[in-house]
């Protein structure tokens, strides 16, 4: 709540005027793409938060079971603490194109699961 929500408020739908974007049914899509569940760690929000490895782990497993339940993979494994305190140390320096790689990924699989390729 302290350290999220100013930007990202209480129902996570963001800023999008402000290029906050918004977790409802599309945070678990980034899960679906190689880079994805480090991308969600790494953005400077997540890995540069005072939160302790397991307290950022607890809240992105929250931000996801709460805002995008339908889009989590059959298969996914909530993070942990010690998953994640590698990740956290590398921001990418371009966020802004990273999120645009994973998202252009995103949409080949909507694409491929639209058409059934
Ligand atoms: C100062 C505003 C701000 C704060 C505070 C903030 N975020 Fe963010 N968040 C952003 C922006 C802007 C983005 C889009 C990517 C980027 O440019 O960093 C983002 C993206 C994200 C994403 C990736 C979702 C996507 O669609 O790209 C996650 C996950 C995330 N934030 C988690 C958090 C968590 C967890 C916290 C609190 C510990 C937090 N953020 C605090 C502004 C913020």
């Amino acid at each position: 709540m302290i350290n999220c929500q100013g930007c990202h408020l209480p129902d996570g739908s963001g800023n999008p005027e402000r290029q906050v974007p918004a977790f409802p049914g599309q945070l678990g899509k980034f899960l679906w793409v190689p880079g994805g569940r480090e991308y969600l760690v790494q953005v400077p929000g997540s890995a540069l938060s005072g939160l302790s490895d397991d307290g950022l782990a607890g809240v992105l497993n929250w931000m996801l079971e709460t805002f995008s339940p339908n889009e989590l993979p059959a298969d996914f494994k909530p993070y942990t603490g010690a998953e994640l305190h590698e990740w956290r140390q590398s921001p990418p320096v371009d966020v802004g194109g990273v999120r645009q790689g994973l998202l252009d990924r995103i949409e080949q699989q909507e694409a491929q699961k639209r058409t059934g390729i």
